[in-house]
């Protein structure tokens, strides 16, 4: 079994390099390991797979997921049967309802296809991640290098997390899933038989926001799926801010 540890910064790197090849679930164990408050970053898409690794190590953890208000009925769907299914509490963290009311009023409800989705995204999904995690010590997330070429290709297993650390508090981020692939996530969903987002049943691969987010048609990446009216390079919302290339 794995010892408990509280990363420092320099130990960071040395644990990403440590841990890069093993089994994600070893990697969810190290991060439940980790001193402090700890939880699992769940979209409501195939990142399942994280909490039923941590279901399955026995331990006590936690989940928190955002929402934006703008879902899809099935992901708010799912949530629910995920929470039923595993028995667990889901922290659902909401934004603030001035800066949305302004936001709408101001710009209208799709107000992303023509400004881009930062400001929205800004408001609906990072603020209110920034406020969760201002709680937290470490946070496990389903980033895959495969799930955006432009954008994910270097995520280690284990990294310091830039972009939301405090000045008196490094938020270590754990992402088991890195060098995983999508097919061995779906294969570890259907050998184990958890449950998913219906949506994947009709062509959605990567799922975010309704509006935002569309199917993909053979052979076409997963990232086009989502914000494909904008530049590939910058198909990230601010949740993984860190991944943009300066
Ligand atoms: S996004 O930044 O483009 O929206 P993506 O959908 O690829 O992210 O998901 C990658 C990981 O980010 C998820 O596995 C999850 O850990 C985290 N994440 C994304 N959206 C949410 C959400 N609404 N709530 C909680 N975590 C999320
Ligand atoms: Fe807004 Fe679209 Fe971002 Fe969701 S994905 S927060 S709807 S811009």
């Amino acid at each position: 079994m794995t010892a408990a540890i509280i990363p420092t910064i320099d130990h960071v790197d040395a644990l990403a390099s440590e841990y890069a090849d093993k089994y994600p679930s070893e990697i969810i164990e190290l991060a439940l390991n980790q001193a402090g408050e700890i939880a699992i970053s769940f979209s409501g898409a195939e990142d399942v797979v994280l909490i039923d690794m941590a279901y399955r190590l026995r331990k006590p953890f936690r989940v928190f997921s955002l929402d934006t208000g703008r879902l899809h009925p099935e992901t708010y769907q799912f949530l629910e049967k995920v929470r039923e299914f595993y028995q667990i509490d889901i922290e659902v963290c909401f934004p603030d309802a001035s800066s949305v009311q302004d936001l709408v009023t101001t710009k209208g409800m799709f107000s992303f296809f023509k400004d881009g989705h930062q400001e929205c995204c800004g408001i609906r999904k990072v603020q209110p991640l920034r406020k969760k995690l201002a709680t937290l010590d470490g946070w496990i997330t389903g980033q895959r290098k495969d799930q955006s070429p432009n954008t994910r290709t270097d995520i280690p297993v284990i990294q310091a997390d830039a972009g939301f650390s405090g000045p008196n508090k490094q938020l270590i981020k754990y992402n088991p899933l890195a060098n995983w692939s999508s097919a061995d996530v779906w294969n570890y969903i259907r050998m184990m038989e958890i449950p998913y987002n219906p949506l994947h049943e009709r062509g959605f691969i990567s799922i975010g926001c309704e509006p935002c987010t569309r199917p993909v048609l053979p052979n076409q990446h997963e990232r086009e799926g989502r914000w494909w009216w904008e530049e590939a390079t910058q198909k990230e919302c601010g949740l993984h801010l860190g991944n943009l290339k300066k």
